[in-house]
């Protein structure tokens, strides 16, 4: 039996229920909750902020008892921590099995099956371009809301950012493959897509027969599948986020009016220093252009406070465009210098103290403006795409509005997988309870 303990984004969650996927179908292995009963411990790690390398160690440091009680017990350590620091992580923890990257995840029932024969621990954290994607084996718990990956990895280098590092570069998953995949997925429940990608926006793909596909294209084609009502994608970058895109907005309904767009800074001084190629004049002509095509559409982002440089007025500047675009639910996060990249070379003048205060004022800023736009909703109708059962009597069922807003209400099977017009009645918690009404 294994066990997976998953740290990141959607895009580790993804990877992590593909090694699932893949040790249940190949290696006839199953998946436990439980790591007190697993043969195989697995980490996937996550390397964008904080000091990851000591979250590991200590993680494996718990790990490393368990594996002085059982002598056979494997240890394998992947993501993008292992990527970036393979072979030392060795010298610290010389009692993991395994170290395997975010490229070569797919290799890992192999590593296992050559680790029971030997002693010498195994690394494989090489960059073998798309090869993952290969020997994608269909789910077989699909979901009603079901993300795949689309590309990885990303070229653009901004200066604070491991991503480059850890994942590799740009690389798009063929076109066909994907429209297969969703195909398939339909075909077996899935209504919604989540289309995941480091910079989703930039997928650019030739086939075979040198014909070119954007993520305009992309999307345009995933809304001719019958049974997908809604598209959703994350992360997608300004930088890429070309009119072509927008036009799809008025194209059809299928796409969702709600976009996460990270602008990072509200400072064009800051923004050069991260090497982020806009303003804050092209972020708002794309925001503006969106809101042209769709009136209703809600915007959420993502922003790093205390970026080495980042005086008063430039924390001013990200909170005046934080109220011009009232962004809706974003992530922030206090700028976290990581090894290797150009921006942990930058002096640093703001204090620690001053940071934190800066970003519990944006984060409470951003709040309130997130609770309005939820106010919203209530006591008006949205359409839910019902997902599944809220409670264990199967009484109640929960779905999700447009705005990403988690709706549930008293409900029955057949209503799972439809779009059905809701009641907003009242807000408990981050979740909004309704009554049905056609
Ligand atoms: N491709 C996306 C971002 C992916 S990384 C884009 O273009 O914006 C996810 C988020 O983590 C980033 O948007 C950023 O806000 C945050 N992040 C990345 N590196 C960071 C660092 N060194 N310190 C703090 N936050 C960071
Ligand atoms: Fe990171 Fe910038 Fe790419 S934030 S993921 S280097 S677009």
């Amino acid at each position: 039996m294994f066990y997976i303990k998953t740290w990141g984004c959607q895009m580790n969650e993804y990877d992590s229920l593909m090694i699932s996927d893949i040790l249940i179908k190949q290696k006839k292995y199953n998946n436990t909750q439980e790591f007190k009963k697993a043969d195989i411990l697995i980490l996937n790690t996550c390397s964008i902020r904080e000091k990851a390398q000591e979250k590991l160690f200590h993680q494996l440091g718990r790990w490393k008892k368990l594996k002085q009680q059982n002598k056979n017990l494997i240890i394998a350590v992947g993501g993008c921590v292992a990527n970036q620091e393979g072979k030392k992580i060795l010298k610290r923890a010389n009692f993991v099995d395994i170290i395997f990257g975010t490229q070569t995840l797919h290799r890992l029932p192999k590593m296992i099956s050559q680790k029971i024969k030997q002693q010498k621990s195994l690394i494989d954290i090489s960059f073998p371009k798309l090869e993952k994607f290969n020997i994608i084996i269909p789910k077989k718990n699909v979901q009603c809301s079901q993300s795949i990956s689309i590309m990885e990895g990303c070229n653009k280098y901004c200066s604070f950012c491991i991503v480059p590092y850890t994942r590799g570069r740009e690389i798009s998953r063929p076109f066909h493959d994907i429209i297969d995949e969703i195909t398939y997925l339909s075909n077996n429940g899935t209504r919604e897509i989540q289309l995941l990608g480091q910079n989703v926006n930039s997928y650019k793909n030739i086939d075979k027969n040198g014909k070119k596909y954007t993520f305009s294209k992309l999307l345009r084609s995933i809304s001719l599948i019958p049974k997908i009502y809604r598209i959703r994608f994350i992360t997608s970058n300004p930088m890429d986020f070309t009119d072509d895109i927008i036009d799809v907005y008025y194209e059809t309904p299928k796409l969702v009016s709600f976009l996460h767009l990270p602008i990072q800074s509200g400072s064009n001084k800051i923004l050069r220093l991260m090497k982020r190629p806009y303003s804050i004049i092209d972020y708002e002509n794309i925001i503006n252009k969106l809101r042209t095509a769709r009136p209703n559409i809600q915007i959420s982002s993502d922003f790093i406070v205390g970026f080495p440089g980042e005086t008063e007025k430039d924390f001013l500047d990200t909170m005046h465009i934080v109220s011009k675009i009232n962004f809706d639910m974003s992530f922030s996060f206090l700028y976290s210098p990581r090894p290797g990249t150009k921006a942990s070379k930058l002096l640093d003048h703001t204090s620690l103290i001053n940071k934190k205060k800066r970003l519990q004022i944006l984060q409470e800023k951003i709040k309130q403006q997130t609770r309005k736009w939820s106010k919203k909703i209530l006591n008006t109708n949205q359409k839910i795409l019902v997902e599944k059962y809220f409670d264990q009597d199967k009484k109640y069922v929960l779905g999700k509005t447009e705005h990403n807003r988690t709706v549930f209400f008293e409900g029955n099977k057949n209503m799972i997988g439809k779009i059905i017009t809701v009641q907003v009645l009242k807000q408990e918690n981050s979740f909004f309870y309704g009554k049905y009404i056609i």
